[in-house]
């Protein structure tokens, strides 16, 4: 298509799918809706219910009995997972046993009856996952499962293995809330977590409150998650948290530019960065003004990486095409990391529809396990 009546100013980016310049188009939330063919948007503005209803699921579905639990562990893929993340950065600082992921078809070795796997499969079919509820069954571990069919549901019912069943119509990755908040019930019921509803609260609260500057419908002058696509509009965004605080929305941000925009995405987190990363901030000088970066802070981040992320700013800001700070809200570590998150999920889908790409459909993971089934 060629656009011949483009009258847009000299800094405006031409969109050539939309005959518009990007930022008209982040302005038109009906062109904006047509090109999202699963309701991503939709999925988004149901984000903080979503929430609220995860956890009454969740604290109203069986649950897992055991004596000890020395260790969690949560198996998943993909948008199944990222709730896995969640939970281990929220309950490294509240809970006294470790919290690790596991994104493979192996159950490490150390996994016993002392260990509560959770197994979480939006879709209750995806191999890896299934591979390691097998495992988990075999070696006798605590289970619960987060999904919302499937065979891992058919195995577990089969197997008796309380599962937590939460509604299905949405991509996983737009369901992160059925796919964690429950789990988070799970570790209440345990003993491992208290008090945890108060936070859920907040989370609806502020997700509400933010919520009303980022959607379709707030003019981009306001809305950073449309400012945040802008930027990434033609560039490779990289995304950098904390360690321990932001880190996973950096990862988040990563998979969900991936999966929504269907374009490529880095991250990383402070302090490791500056070990490594930032020394390949030379060269080649081209690719690198291609990068935007987004730096994610929050205030429970360590004093000595607020320094860092000052010093690196400076460096970074000399080779790349620019840098954007995002910072959290809220009160609790969950509001604060779901509300960094809810900016780069709203941007993943503004950057979808900018590139004229349907957000919603993972056309390559589907042929994928597509492939895979045949094999
Ligand atoms: O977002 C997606 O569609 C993927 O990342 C899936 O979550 C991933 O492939 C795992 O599938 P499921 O969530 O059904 O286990």
């Amino acid at each position: 298509m060629v656009c011949n009546n483009f009258t847009g100013g000299e800094n405006r980016v031409l969109n050539p799918v939309y005959c518009m310049d990007i930022e008209s188009l982040l302005n038109d939330a009906p062109a904006m809706y047509k090109v999202d063919s699963m309701d991503m948007f939709g999925a988004l503005s149901g984000l903080p219910e979503q929430c609220k209803d995860a956890w009454k699921i969740g604290m109203d579905s069986p649950a897992p009995e055991a004596e000890t639990i020395s260790n969690v562990l949560v198996t998943g893929m993909g948008g199944s997972a990222i709730g896995g993340d969640l939970l281990r950065a929220y309950a490294s600082g509240k809970m006294a046993v470790p919290v690790a992921v596991n994104r493979d078809y192996t159950l490490s070795q150390y996994a016993d009856k002392s260990t509560l796997v959770i197994a979480v499969s939006y879709s209750g079919n995806t191999e890896e996952t299934l591979s390691v509820y097998e495992q988990a069954r075999k070696r006798e571990c605590t289970i619960a499962v987060i999904t919302t069919g499937g065979k891992l549901k058919e195995s577990a019912d089969k197997d008796g293995v309380p599962v937590i069943k939460i509604p299905g119509g949405l991509a996983p990755r737009a369901a992160t809330g059925y796919l964690f908040i429950p789990a988070l019930a799970v570790m209440q019921k345990l003993g491992l977590l208290k008090n945890v509803e108060d936070e859920i609260k907040e989370l609806e609260d502020e997700l509400e409150k933010i919520k009303k500057n980022i959607t379709p419908e707030s003019a981009l002058e306001h809305n950073a998650a449309k400012q945040l696509a802008r930027e990434f509009y033609g560039r490779i965004p990289v995304i950098w948290g904390a360690a321990g605080t932001t880190g996973v929305a950096a990862q988040r941000y990563k998979g969900q530019v991936n999966e929504n925009a269907k374009a490529p995405a880095y991250w990383n987190v402070f302090p490791e960065l500056n070990h490594n990363e930032l020394v390949g901030f030379e060269v080649p000088r081209d690719l690198l003004e291609k990068l935007h970066i987004v730096m994610l802070k929050d205030k429970g981040d360590h004093e000595r990486i607020k320094t860092r992320m000052e010093i690196t700013r400076g460096i970074a800001a000399r080779s790349v095409s620019g840098v954007t700070e995002i910072s959290s809200s809220g009160e609790g570590l969950l509001a604060r990391m779901y509300t960094l998150i809810y900016v780069g999920d709203y941007a993943s889908v503004y950057l979808a529809v900018l590139y004229d790409i349907d957000p919603g459909p993972v056309k390559i993971i589907d042929y994928l396990k597509s492939e895979l089934a045949g094999r």
